[in-house]
């Protein structure tokens, strides 16, 4: 792993990729090249094409210099390039034009910390960074570029920030985290496409001239579209061909996006939505931007999944629940809804515990008047008339019974009928004087507000002292509408969604490093904020609300392209199934949940003698594979009408193949599953 400036040229390389970026005579950034290791010698070639070449003849004169056919590896806004620009900025009198030029460059061991932002991390013997300070021609704005290299991984890791040294405030009207200019793309655009109980469905689409994007302007990263990018060469399947993928460390409002020109020119690009948003940078002030994982595989849609499966692995999950086995846990949500109490609860925690499970976890519905969707929440304290002896009481019948104790919060919301509500009405993200619009009987809490945040702080620390609670489900159900704090000036009402997400941020970082033993696992109404700014925090997420283990296979499969199998939730849940109705073998739900974070989400008193015993079975066999399935290499063997997925640990002495058959078909051939990623010495 290296990061050379030569010719005034950067390569950042180690054994697998190499990125290259040039700094023209006119001090402009081009990008010259990402992906399989280059050497130097081949660079002139990159480096000598017609593009380039007819800039450095124009570049002399510079009012006629072209940017629209090259790649440029920062595009500033209101040059003679028309495409979507990488920044635009709103100075004083009104003007957005930049002209950003290499100033100065640095070349770090390690890697900065992101301030308030989640990101990867690693020692100063795994990465090295690159910044590049530009400057813009007219005026003191600097844009630190950052790059970091890992030493075993085909990833460079990318961040913006923004420096205002003008005397003036500067709105900062679009930054984009990662800009990459590719040179003629002929391949397919891969997304996670969905909603609710349908999270995260691979789909792929040819490129075309024009703009193609995934977004969300829901407030948060949605489970409509993730922020995962994907281009792909047009022979790339799972096992061959080019893959570039961009994956976005943010929990918000974000823009993926591919434009592709008339040249088949392709500018790559990941960022804060500019949908809705306008930052006022005061003189002096820095703005970061949240971090993108760029990955370039050149062996598939594996070689991709499994570089992020390592770096998200090992270094983006923190905390001491990182590698260590996740315990097979029963929530009581769909068994009961909210209709339980003490003894409802016990009954089911000592089938559980006789069955082998290891956590209970306590949903929606312990505190405030919780017997339905519609009221109390803000209100965490404890609803005595479900649960009169206490949540102390109750976590030490638990663990008596063998078990950890787990319980359900949604922190960041206030019911329209609680007590909270009654005191604080001007704690909503919304309009006073408006009819504010409520999801799922809920408003937003304004958590930009420090006495939100310490009201969140306290209820939940309060909660969690007072009872041996081991786990946290983090829960958060509905998106922003009346997008507006009554307590941020009229020109920082455009920053809200950004420092909604911020506030998050500091809020889970408290808390998370308070309670470091407890293991936190975070929700939004089943996936709705599944991305790697999530995980930073919680090691695991609640994968969706959709437990059909037949529709799971979609989603399990969308999911794990870029997601750790660790930090996918998948519970066994009763049949029919809630969701979608269907009927399948207690086998079959089995399989599919073991093939993440395995659990159990049904009511266990309504089983029969013979379900219990396949119960307690399954259990003991996901024990004996745990490691490999939460922390061994997938592969996905099949993906239509059989679904194999294969699982080897690292020391490849034990594989795992969950296989599915969706329909029953009169199909006499004989089928084979060719396993793969097995020693060559070793008989299974
Ligand atoms: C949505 C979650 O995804 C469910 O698992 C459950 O916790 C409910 N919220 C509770 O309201």
């Amino acid at each position: 792993m290296a990061i050379i400036w030569d010719k005034r040229t950067f390569h950042l390389f180690n054994e697998k990729i190499s990125y290259v970026i040039k700094v023209t005579d006119a001090n402009h950034l081009m990008h010259v090249y990402f992906g399989e290791r280059v050497y130097e010698d081949d660079l002139d070639y990159a480096l000598n094409s017609r593009n380039y070449d007819k800039y450095r003849r124009e570049s002399a004169d510079n009012e006629n210099m072209n940017l629209q056919y090259l790649p440029q590896e920062f595009a500033s806004f209101g040059s003679n390039d028309p495409r979507l620009p990488s920044i635009r900025l709103e100075f004083k009198d009104g003007s957005r034009t930049t002209d950003f030029k290499y100033h100065r460059h640095q070349i770090i061991k390690g890697k900065p910390k992101l301030e308030g932002l989640p990101a990867t991390y690693g020692t100063e013997d795994e990465v090295e960074t690159l910044v590049i300070t530009l400057k813009d021609a007219y005026e003191d704005v600097f844009v630190e570029l950052s790059y970091s290299i890992f030493k075993d991984y085909n990833v460079i890791t990318r961040h913006t920030n923004i420096i205002n040294n003008t005397k003036h405030k500067i709105n900062i009207e679009r930054i984009t985290s990662a800009t990459l200019d590719l040179s003629h793309v002929e391949g397919d655009m891969i997304q996670l496409s969905g909603t609710w109980a349908k999270e995260r469905f691979y789909e792929r689409t040819p490129l075309r001239q024009g703009i193609q994007e995934i977004a969300s302007r829901k407030g948060s990263s949605s489970h409509d579209l993730n922020p995962l990018l994907i281009i792909a060469s047009k022979d790339a399947h799972e096992t061959y061909g080019e893959v570039l993928a961009m994956n976005f460390v943010y929990s918000g409002n974000f823009e993926g996006s591919i434009e592709v020109d008339a040249q088949k020119m392709a500018r790559m690009s990941m960022g804060i939505n500019d949908f809705d948003f306008k930052w006022a940078l005061h003189p002096n002030d820095t703005f970061v931007s949240p971090e993108v994982v760029l990955v370039y595989a050149n062996d598939g849609l594996e070689d991709m999944t499994h570089t992020f499966h390592n770096l998200y692995s090992n270094h983006l999950i923190k905390g001491k629940h990182k590698h260590a086995p996740r315990p097979i846990l029963l929530n009581n949500w769909e068994a009961t809804y909210f209709d339980f109490n003490e003894t409802k609860i016990l009954n089911l925690a000592q089938e559980a515990s006789a069955l082998g499970i290891e956590l209970f976890v306590l949903d929606d519905g312990w505190f405030g008047k919780r017997n339905n969707d519609q009221t109390s929440l803000g209100d965490w304290f404890v609803n005595k008339d479900k649960l009169p002896s206490g949540l102390d009481n109750l976590s030490k019948k638990i663990n008596d019974l063998g078990m950890k104790f787990g319980i359900w919060f949604e922190p960041e919301m206030i019911s329209p009928t609680s007590e909270l509500y009654k005191k604080h009405p001007e704690w909503i993200i919304g309009h006073h004087h408006r009819r504010n619009y409520q999801g799922r009987s809920q408003y937003i809490l304004d958590i930009t507000r420090k006495d939100v945040q310490t009201y969140i702080l306290d209820s939940v620390s309060n909660i969690l002292d007072s009872a041996n609670i081991e786990y946290v489900k983090w829960d958060y159900n509905r998106f922003f509408t009346d997008i507006y704090s009554s307590h941020l000036k009229p020109e920082q009402q455009k920053e809200l969604t950004h420092r909604y997400i911020l506030s998050l941020y500091s809020i889970l970082d408290k808390l998370t490093t308070k309670y470091k033993d407890v293991l936190f696992e975070s929700c939004a109404g089943g996936g709705g904020r599944f991305d790697p700014g999530m995980l930073y925090y919680t090691p695991q997420i609640w994968t969706s609300d959709n437990t059909d283990a037949i529709e799971r296979l979609k989603i399990q499969h969308g999911t794990s392209l870029a997601y750790p199998n660790a930090a996918m939730g998948c519970h066994v849940s009763s049949v029919p199934n809630h969701q979608v109705g269907r009927i399948t073998p207690l086998k079959t739900r089995g399989i599919v949940a073991m093939s993440g974070n395995f659990g159990y989400e049904l009511n266990l008193l309504e089983l029969s003698k013979e379900e219990k015993e396949e119960i307690k079975n399954q259990i003991k066999t996901y024990k004996t594979i745990r490691n490999t399935v939460q922390y061994g290499t997938l592969f996905r063997l099949s993906n239509a009408n059989d679904v194999s997925w294969m699982y080897v640990n690292k020391d490849k002495s034990q594989v795992v193949v969950n296989h599915i058959r969706q329909k029953g078909l009169v199909d006499p051939s004989i089928k084979t599953i060719k396993l793969k990623g097995l020693a060559k010495d070793a008989y299974y």
